[in-house]
């Protein structure tokens, strides 16, 4: 497993992290195909493997996640940090610091190594909200500070309102499909040892190659999904194709490639949802892989000309409405 340092902290952290939406997702998000267990043996596999970061949040399936996380903790003590996040509902003073009570007590830790702020809210003053978020750290509550789905200019006001403390990461969406954080976003971060926490970097599953146009995902969270209509899923072909040649070199799947992708970006690490143990250990393998300049060259001109358009939100509407 490659490690890189976490913000200007000193931290080492590995380049893929367990993401855990999937934990205590039910029925109504990724599928009925795994439970508690399952998620435990995730949890315990990716720590084997070498994964040292789990990320969480107090929404994530209603709180069951945060207790799942905080059950595996409990066996895994210290060689694990646990990142969760505070709603953007809960960003007042007050509000942030009876959230964070409320997920140490789920998590059944003392301390938060990273405790973020899953969305901006623009009608809570960030001033507020990073003033809580001191308090917490002076108080041994939290120990580092980190913010997601924030802008560059959302960012940067964040960091204006801290008085003692930095951000160490911003956690947005970026994959080989998805790229809109190289625009601003990345340069900034690398350039300030800011973190870029990269979700969705198999973009839900459908860079693992396991999902075709005659193989569509049922569940409701990829119905949603831009990136889920049949012609995508033709579209994407040549990419994944790429994909499977590197993995042949590697000896590796394609998803591992494409995770290898995210991390191989200056500053970023990858945070891959699983919901069972093979999934786990197969995401934390991909922590060795090393692409080429060369290979990253051509890996990026395919994903550019397999970017979704303004068609793909158009054609996921029928299938949002479940036709
Ligand atoms: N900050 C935010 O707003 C935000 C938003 C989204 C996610 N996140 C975080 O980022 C994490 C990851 O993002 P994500 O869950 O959206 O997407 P992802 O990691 O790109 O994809 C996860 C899904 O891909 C499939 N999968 C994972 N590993 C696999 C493997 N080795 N082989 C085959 N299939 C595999 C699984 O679904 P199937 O088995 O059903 O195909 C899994 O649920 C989340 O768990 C969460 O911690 C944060």
């Amino acid at each position: 497993m490659l490690y890189k340092e976490l913000g200007r902290t000193g931290e080492r952290v590995s380049v893929v992290w367990l993401g855990t939406w999937q934990f205590g997702s039910g029925s109504w998000g990724f599928g009925k195909s795994y439970g508690e267990k399952e998620c435990l043996e995730a949890v315990y596999a990716s720590v084997e493997a070498g994964v040292n970061v789990i990320d969480t949040a107090e929404v994530y399936g209603g709180g069951v996640s945060e207790k799942i996380v905080g059950k595996a903790v409990k066996e895994l003590g210290d060689r694990v940090l646990i990142a969760t996040k505070v709603a953007p509902h809960h960003l007042t003073y007050n509000g942030v610091i009876e959230a964070c009570e409320r997920s140490l007590n789920r998590l059944g830790v003392k301390t938060i190594d990273l405790y973020q702020i899953h969305f901006p809210n623009p009608l809570i003053p960030i001033t507020q909200t990073m003033r809580a978020m001191e308090h917490l750290v002076k108080t041994g509550k939290i120990r580092y500070i980190g913010v997601s789905n924030f802008s560059l200019g959302q960012l940067i006001k964040a960091r204006q309102a801290l008085k003692s403390e930095d951000i160490v990461s911003n956690q947005v969406r970026y994959n080989l499909l998805q790229r809109q954080p190289e625009n601003h976003l990345l340069p900034y971060c690398i350039r300030e040892k800011i973190n870029i926490l990269a979700y969705s970097p198999l973009a839900q599953g459908l860079l693992t190659g396991k999902y075709t146009s005659t193989n569509p995902p049922r569940d409701i969270i990829r119905r949603i999904n831009p990136l889920y209509t049949r012609r995508y899923l033709r579209r994407i072909e040549p990419l994944l194709t790429e994909l499977r040649n590197l993995g042949e070199k590697y000896g590796a799947s394609v998803g591992q490639v494409a995770l290898a992708w995210v991390f191989a970006h200056e500053g970023c690490v990858a945070i891959a949802g699983a919901k069972n143990r093979e999934q786990a250990l197969n995401n934390a393998a991909a922590g060795n892989i090393q692409l080429t300049s060369d290979e990253m060259e051509k890996l990026n001109k395919l994903s550019m000309q397999t970017r979704p358009g303004a068609m793909e939100i158009i054609q996921t509407i029928p299938r949002i409405l479940g036709f």
